[in-house]
């Protein structure tokens, strides 16, 4: 199997190669702390050895519901927000057909509780009406304002719509094994639950059931995600040389591109449905990251779309940004670009070629534009857009984002600051309490 490749290349220019393996001891000691429990928020690592360490009793279990949710729904509505749905949004955007579901007889996924839009909600509910639906309610405090609403109008109408104890059989929670709403209210009335591990945090959860179940339920198969995940959890441990752990060196480049005075990464595609790895990736390292006054902010793009939007910023603006760039090397499909007898259009050069030839190009001519510009480089390769190399590709990030909060000497797996906004809004609402 071949591994997704990091290039560091065309970072250079702002900080060097030597800046780079000077940093190489740091890294590495900010990794083993991931494996030795040493820094902070050492109660929060259990994400490390999660793809090797996932049974095939486990696994299982999950594609069993998966299967029951598959027979019963033709659509399933995942309710959470922030790490409790990008995961698994990400990896079925990646994975699904850009318009309709590849596989005819697939469950849709939809999702709700990541937002408190009135509209939403309702045209969600409309959507639903008539059809064979059910709920992965996903919350690992169980008490998160955004999902418990949003389930409160789904359970309504799923009761009224199939009666209580068959809504029974389509709803599935996850949360935390003992505390919290989202538990006491599983236990009464009788759901299928899985258990959220105490020491994994919500945007380092897409290998327990909170990202495999929705996947399953989307007909993908989980097996060579976690394959995939597993390969790159030995592939960027502690023990691994520096020269060859792909973690440790993105981890190194960012914070000395940081350290240079960059403030921004933002990380761009040329492939749409890597959109949502974007969204996850955002979550990971802002949230991780974005603490006691420090952090880069991570941005992202969708190429070659936003090159006629924030292409020009990109370009000329403020020099305080660099660009992480997703290729993937193989496309699924091969489409040409036809001969035309009147090439009004111009377009003959390119007869015969593969499009993706042409969004090859766009890529190598941004990347060459962007560098002159002085915004550096960093190129990730997949070689294909498949499970396994998923799987690598968020293994990669998980680890990378740790050791990076490391090197900048925050604790990566709190959020303090996502308290504020709830606090003003409980007692805006008149929250008992607030
Ligand atoms: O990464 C995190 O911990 C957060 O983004 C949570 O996933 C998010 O706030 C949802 O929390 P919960 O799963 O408790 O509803």
């Amino acid at each position: 199997m071949k591994k997704i490749v990091l290039d560091i290349e065309k970072a250079f220019g702002p900080i060097t190669p030597e800046q780079i393996s000077a940093q190489a001891w740091r890294s590495a000691a900010c990794n083993q702390a991931l494996e030795n429990g040493t820094r902070k928020g050492n109660d929060f690592l259990g994400w490390v050895h999660l793809p090797s360490s996932i049974s095939q009793t486990e696994l299982a279990d999950i594609q069993a519901t998966a299967n029951r949710l598959r027979s019963k729904c033709k659509v399933v509505v995942v309710v959470g927000i922030g790490g409790s749905y990008l995961g698994a949004k990400a990896v079925i955007d990646a994975l699904s057909g850009s318009f309709e579901s590849l596989d005819s007889t697939n469950t849709q996924i939809v999702y709700a509780g990541h937002t408190i839009d009135e509209d939403y909600l309702h045209e969600l509910s409309a959507y639903l009406k008539g059809k064979l639906f059910g709920i992965i309610n996903i919350s690992k405090s169980g008490t998160t304002t955004e999902p418990a609403l949003a389930f409160r109008i789904l359970k309504k109408q799923l009761e009224e719509a199939v009666g209580k104890a068959e809504a029974q059989t389509r709803i599935v929670a996850i949360t935390d094994k003992d505390r919290g709403a989202l538990r006491t209210l599983a236990t009464k009335e009788g759901y299928t639950t899985f258990t959220i591990p105490d020491d994994v945090g919500g945007r380092f959860s897409v290998f327990t059931p909170v990202g495999l179940l929705p996947i399953a339920v989307a007909g993908i198969d989980i097996e060579p995600l976690i394959a995939g995940a597993t390969a790159m959890e030995q592939n960027s441990a502690s023990d691994i040389p520096f020269a060859d752990n792909m973690a440790e060196i993105y981890a190194v480049t960012r914070n000395e591109l940081y350290n240079n005075g960059k403030r921004i990464e933002i990380l761009a595609n040329f492939h749409p449905k890597l959109h949502y790895v974007s969204e996850w990736w955002k979550q990971l390292f802002g949230e991780s990251e974005g603490k006691e006054h420090k952090g880069l902010f991570p941005a992202s793009v969708d190429f070659t779309t936003d090159l006629h939007s924030m292409g020009q910023w990109i370009q000329e603006g403020e020099r305080t940004i660099f660009e992480t760039v997703l290729s993937v090397a193989k496309p699924k499909y091969r489409v040409e670009v036809p001969f035309d007898e009147q090439d009004l259009d111009g377009l003959n050069f390119l007869a015969g070629q593969r499009v993706d030839h042409v969004n090859k190009m766009a890529e190598l001519g941004t990347q060459q534009a962007h560098v002159e510009g002085g915004v550096p480089n960093i190129r990730i390769e997949l070689p294909e857009l498949n499970e396994y190399y998923l799987g690598q590709l968020l293994y990669f990030f998980e680890r990378a984002c740790g050791i990076s909060a490391y090197l900048l000497d925050v604790n990566p797996f709190n959020q303090p600051g996502v308290e504020a906004y709830k606090k003003n809004m409980f007692k805006l609402l008149n929250k008992p309490g607030y």
